[in-house]
């Protein structure tokens, strides 16, 4: 067997001994994906991940993505160990929203209802009356707007953008965004087209305006998935990070997957629509953590009980 076959192995035989579920995102590598299907876990988008864990009897949550996410994990089930292949696995999101200035923000208006995206740290939840994912912030916001309640939205001022569009809520941004979507290009995406007039154009909403606008599919990485698999087209054009199209392509072999157009299309860069902090989740971390107890995600009161009421509210809100 090859070096990842017998890692991959490893993985499955601790999983098992452990009692531990692997909850995986659509981003990291492929082989975490396999295995987290392959062993009775989930791959899937934010949403999901949350509820899954959550609801899995496992004592034991591996959880490969990014912090938020193993975060969000532990302040759902306190009584689970949490675990995750590499803590460093941050976000842009999360970094561009540090909880004193944000505290601070929300001071300053306190009489808006703090909306804030999973992609934040739980301090940051901990403020927030809100948590919203990609799949469900439309539908919460849009709530929120018909009950007369002004916003304060963080971190990603692309969604905020896209979700004020669509709704009309009166909404005050926090000025974040994802260094993996920011990079995809309207101009370049208009010339692709061209080249591909009957592809259909799938876009993740952390994206800018130019590249949202041209979309046929807006949606959650779950949501671009099921156009994949349920679309007409036999083209699709995909403005989200390149680990989706693992899934994808497992999912819709027949179909033919173009990545959308960013800025580092060149030799000048190395990761173009990888997100770095996915990146760092590997079969390697997945035994590690699991063998020697290493990547334990800890979340101290009262944040995480302060945490808990804006994420539960989300949960209770979608089921
Ligand atoms: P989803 O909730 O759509 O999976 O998005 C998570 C994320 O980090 C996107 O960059
Ligand atoms: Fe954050 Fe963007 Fe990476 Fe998602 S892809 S984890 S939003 S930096």
């Amino acid at each position: 067997p090859t070096q990842r076959q017998s890692l991959k192995q490893r993985a499955k035989e601790l999983l098992a001994a452990k009692g531990a579920v692997l909850v995986a995102h659509y981003y990291v590598d492929g082989d975490l994906q396999d295995l987290a299907q392959e062993t009775g876990g989930i791959v899937s988008d934010s949403l999901e991940m949350a509820r899954f864990g959550r609801d899995h009897a496992a004592s034991t949550l591996v959880v490969a993505g990014v912090r938020f996410m193993g975060e969000t994990a532990k302040i759902l089930s306190p009584e689970k160990r949490v675990l995750m292949p590499d803590l460093d696995a941050t976000c842009s999101l999360d970094l561009g929203c540090p909880p004193d200035a944000f505290n601070a923000f929300c001071d300053a208006h306190p009489d808006r209802t703090v909306v804030v995206y999973a992609n934040t740290s739980a301090a940051v939840k901990a403020r927030a009356d809100w948590m919203v994912t990609s799949s469900c912030a439309l539908e919460i916001v849009s709530e929120l707007k018909a009950r007369g309640e002004k916003i304060i939205w963080a971190p990603d001022r692309h969604l905020g953008r896209y979700i004020q569009d669509q709704t009309g809520a009166d909404m005050l941004m926090w000025n974040g965004a994802c260094i993996v979507h920011d990079e995809f290009k309207g101009l370049e995406l208009e010339l692709l087209r061209e080249q591909h007039p009957d592809a259909l154009i799938l876009v993740h909403p952390e994206s800018p305006a130019s590249v949202v606008a041209q979309a046929d599919v807006v949606g959650s990485t779950s949501a671009l998935i099921k156009a994949v698999v349920e679309g007409k087209a036999r083209e699709y054009v995909v403005a989200t990070d390149n680990g989706i199209l693992h899934r994808m392509r497992q999912l819709a072999p027949d179909k033919v997957l173009i990545e959308a157009p960013t800025a580092g299309n060149s030799a000048t860069c190395k990761s173009c629509a990888h997100c770095p902090w996915m990146a760092m989740n590997g079969l390697q971390g997945v035994v590690d953590c699991l063998e020697r107890g290493l990547g334990e995600i800890q979340v101290a009161e009262p944040v995480r009980g302060q945490a808990l009421s804006c994420i539960t509210r989300m949960l209770d809100f979608t089921a």
